[in-house]
Parts: structure tokens; sequence; C-alpha cells
């Protein structure tokens, strides 16, 4: 091919974006989250000379303030960061179960799991125990540590356009207002929550000031005091007391011994690029194990979303998610198999079993008995500092209950847990006992913020949201830009589909197939739903960063999926 044809290709590869908006570029630093707002504060952090950690906190309590369904102060999350000298590390807040659990609790006489003890709807249905789905909060001390130990500000300073923006108020943006509309009725049936959300009885609408002062002082305590603001003193007794009202069992000493712990992230290879990914308790395994097991297949020449593509990439879904539903838990109380689901012998293994023209049916993965809603955001720094950051309350605004009058919303991240091994939770996954419940135990994620280098440089920042699809999509967004060659915001946009193990079925956003591909498909043995597992039509919101490896261009695209996300670079 000659220069001219090749150089013509890359210009137009530069110009053309296709149906999708541009990524949003900037050779300096960059800001991708859930809210425009939010990666507003982020922008202005870094403009003031902070880091990306900095920057990364400040977004994290703006979240908790404008996107109050899943940014947060009454949930858990995750943190990983690679810093610019190539070192990187990863902060554990996940929520721990309260010392006093029991998880009898949780099983009826008849032996069934109470699902409605742990999801959403639970208090439309008469069952007045919110509380048995709380999880000890961990966001508050994961972002403070994150900031003591690698950030520059102060934390009131980072704090304070959150506080502003609780006090002051902010206008309503219409994702806000649609995402509020679907709890109108879970709003209603606590008094002290349809206080600050609901206006004449109703929900807030698009462009109306939703003010949350009691939130602001919740945050102004923190901003003083540190995380004893939250941990220790009257938020903390006001979590107490509504808990035992509410069904729970959480206790003073639950609070205040709340630890977060930092580990080696996880790390992998897929072809040249390097992936740091989250260790246990999150899914980064399955992100590695499924990538691994496809490294051996020519997707770019099947093509994108074509039949013998999409079979392998869910055959690596199928064995990757049975692995994790069935081996993986809180480290610290169980021994998680990493290095041998990632082990050579053992995706080969895997490879034997997939044929080229069948698809494996999960009963052929034997259960072994032995012994959303989410946020995710990315930053990069002027230094090259990268963060990736998912923290959730669960379901949409977690357990749906606000301690007294603190202004937060409390997760229900206890129905992550395993109550019953090889019965379905709330996302439709099987899962074992590694992840059954059990006193200060941390529940199983699938979350998975990662960061993928090539030649030891940045390549790209990712996260999203999605309960039990989080790996398929990560998985999903990371071949449409390494095997397809999409920008970051095609690659996002791009239809999904995913695949759990069980149930065995494929589910597919719309235009994901094409009529003919979903026959070929179908022959081959899968069964299709649209939607996800949990009943949405689409799901996630990914956010990612994508450094051109060439012009070293920042590339940054919040998930059109999500209309109010921004991202913004100086
Ligand atoms: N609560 C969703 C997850 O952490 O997987």
């Amino acid at each position: 091919m000659s220069k001219l044809i090749i150089a013509l290709m890359l210009l137009i590869s530069n110009l053309v974006y296709g149906a999708f908006p541009a990524p949003a570029t900037s050779s300096k630093d960059m800001v991708v989250s859930g809210h425009l707002y939010a990666t507003e504060v982020g922008n202005n952090i870094l403009k003031a000379g902070g880091n990306a950690i900095d920057a990364a906190v400040a977004v994290g309590y703006a979240l908790a303030v404008v996107h109050p369904c899943c940014g947060n102060i009454g949930g858990g999350g995750f943190m990983l960061i690679r810093f610019a000298n190539g070192k990187s590390t990863f902060i554990n807040f996940r929520e721990k179960a309260p010392a006093h659990i029991n998880i009898n609790q949780y099983i009826d006489q008849q032996g069934r799991v109470i699902n409605d003890y742990l999801s959403t709807g639970h208090m439309n249905q008469g069952l007045q125990k919110p509380y048995l789905a709380v999880g000890i909060p961990g966001t508050v001390k994961g972002l403070n540590t994150a900031l003591e130990k690698y950030g520059t500000k102060p934390l009131a300073t980072v704090m304070a356009p959150a506080i502003k923006l609780a006090e002051n108020g902010f206008n309503v943006l219409p994702g806000d207002a649609s995402i509020f509309k679907l709890q109108e009725a879970n709003f209603r049936n606590e008094p002290n929550v349809a206080k600050i959300f609901l206006k004449n009885n109703r929900t807030y609408l698009n462009g109306e000031r939703l003010v949350q002062r009691e939130l602001a002082q919740t945050l102004k305590n923190i901003a003083k005091n540190g995380s004893a603001g939250f941990y220790q003193g009257e938020v903390a007794e006001k979590i107490v007391t509504a808990s035992s009202l509410g069904g729970g069992s959480i206790t003073k000493e639950d609070l205040l011994n709340y630890t977060v712990t930092e580990a080696a992230p996880l790390q992998c290879d897929y072809k040249n690029f390097h992936i740091i990914t989250t260790p246990p308790p999150g899914s980064g395994v399955t992100v590695c194990e499924a990538l691994k097991i496809l490294e051996a297949y020519p997707l770019r020449q099947f093509g994108f979303h074509s039949a013998m593509g999409s079979h392998y990439v869910l055959e690596a879904f199928r064995f990757s998610y049975a692995d994790r539903n069935q081996f993986l838990g809180d480290p610290l109380f169980v021994a998680n198999p990493v290095a041998k689901l990632l082990s050579p012998s053992h995706i080969q293994k895997i490879r034997t079993r997939i044929k080229p023209d069948r698809a494996t049916p999960s009963s052929f993965i034997h259960f072994t008995t032995e012994g959303a809603n989410t946020t995710a955001y990315v930053i990069v720094d002027k230094e090259g500092t990268a963060v990736s950051v998912s923290y959730t309350l669960n379901d949409y605004f977690g357990a749906k209950v606000i301690p007294g009058d603190t202004g937060f919303f409390l997760n229900n991240e206890l129905a992550d847990f395993t109550i019953k091994p090889n019965t379905a939770n709330n996302y439709g996954l099987y899962q074992g006992w590694p992840n059954l419940m059990a006193p200060n135990k941390q529940p199983l994620s699938s979350m998975a913020p990662t960061i993928i280098t090539q030649n030891n440089q940045l390549f790209m920042v990712i996260g999203t949201p999605g309960g039990s699809t989080i790996p398929s999509q990560l998985v999903n967004v990371i071949l449409n830009v390494i095997e397809y060659g999409m920008n970051i915001q095609e690659a996002e946009d791009m239809p999904r589909f995913h695949m759990q193990w069980l149930p065995d079925r494929v589910y597919m956003e719309p235009f994901t197939f094409s009529v003919d591909t979903q026959r070929l498909l179908e022959k081959m043995g899968y069964q299709f739903q649209l939607g996800s597992p949990y009943g949405s039509l689409l799901w996630g919101a990914v956010a990612g960063i994508l450094k051109d490896p060439t012009s070293h261009l920042l590339n940054g695209a919040m998930d059109s999926r999500r209309s109010n996300g921004a991202a913004t670079g100086e």
C-alpha cells in the first residue's frame, strides 16, 4: 500500500466518527464521569494543581450529591491507581457484613432465600426490614485514605465543591429526572426520603433545583473531622439507630472497626497489552480469564459481532463466569485460586472444551458444592497518573433508606452474597460457598476498574456499572478497541452482549446481532434474550480514556447510555 493511501486512511480515520459523537480530546488531562457537574468538579481540581487522586476524591464526593442513585457515601467500592512512574495500587473500600449478621434470617421455613430482604422493592411488599440488606459503608474511609496517602490537597478543599452542590442545590438534568421518576413510589414510602427527593408529592423535574441541606451537613462533618465524622459521633449514632429500627444489626463497633485495605492489583497480558485490574473481591479475574481464553482466536479476522467471533467470546464468558461464580470470594475469608484460573494449563483446558461449531451447554460445567447500581469514573492527570474508580449502592439508591436526617442513602450490598449456593441472586448469578454471607465479610463484587498499558505506556483507563454484566462489558469494549480499531466513544456505544454461565442464555441489547447472525448462533445451540439478566434493555455506562500511542492525545468518552455524563480535559 502506498504511503499516500496510508496517510489518507489515517486522516479519514481521525476525522470520521460515523454516527457517534467524537471523543473529547486533550493533550493534558481528562475526567470522565456519569454526571456533567461531577466531571466539572474534577476538571477544576486538576486546574487548581491537584493530581488525579485529589480529583478522584472530589468527583467521588460530588457524585454522592448530584448522582445519588449511584454515587454515594453510604456504599462502597474500589479505586485502582497507576502512578506516572508505572507503579500501581488497589484500594478496597467494599462494604462488609455487620458482625452480628445471621444468614438464617434470610432463609424462610421452607428453606427458600427471602430475596425481598435484599432487593429493590422490599418496602412495597410490606417487609419493613430494609436494613437487613445494608453492609457497613466503606466509601468515606476509602476516599479519605486515598487522599491521605496519595493526594496533595486537604480534605476540606476537595470536599468543598460537593458541599456547595448539596447546600446551594443543582439544576436537575433530564437523565436525573428520569432516574428519580422510576423511584417515586419508593421515595414516598420513607418520609425522610420524601422530604428531600419529592416536590409537591412527585419527583424533581428537569431544570428544577434540588437542594440537600441534610447531606451538606453530613459532608461538612466529614470535611471537618475526617472519617471520624462519619464512622463515629452523631452520623454513626443515626445509622445505628435507624438500623435497629429497620431490622438490621449494625452497631457502633461495626462502624468504628471498618477498615480499608490496599493490595497489589491483579495483572495479566492480552497479546502485547498489559492489563492492570481488580483482584477479589472484585472481578478483574473474569476480565483477565476471558481475554486469556480469547488470545488464541483470530477475532479480528472473524469480524465484529460475526457469528464465529461472537461464539468464541460467548464461550470465554461462559467458562470465566463459571469460575468466578463458583470459586471466588472475600480474600480475607477464602483462598481464591486466581493463579490457577489464569494459568496456561487451565486456559488451555478450557480452549479444548470449546467446540468450533457448538455452544457448550452450561450444564456441562458442573456446579461445585465443596466446601443496576454502580457508577464508574476515570481520570488521567497531566503527569500521567491514571485512576479508575467504581463505587456503588448496589441497586439504584441502594436499600432506598436514609438514616435519620443524615441525607444520604445506604446500600443494599449484602444482596451480592451467596445466601444458598446454587440459588440465583438479584443479578441471576448462581454463586458458590466461597461467597457465603458471614460476619465481617465482603460480598463478591462484579466491579472491575481496569487500566491497560502497552510498552509500559498508559493506553486505556476504563470502568463501568452494571452488576453481573460488568466484566463482559469491559471485555466487549476492550475488544472493540484492540481488535476492531474503534475509537473510545464508538467502542463504548456499540450494542453489547453478555453471558454469565447460568442461566444458559445470551443477553443482548437491541441491534447487537443481525437476524442471520443470530440464526447461525441459534443453530450452534445458543438461546437469546433481549435485555440484561436484571431486566433493563440496555446496560452499563462505561467511562473510558484512551491515550493515542502516536499523538499522545487523551481521548475521553462517557457511554451515551448515561446521558448526563461528560468527558472533559483541559
Ligand atoms: N453490587 C454490584 C457489584 O458490586 O457487583
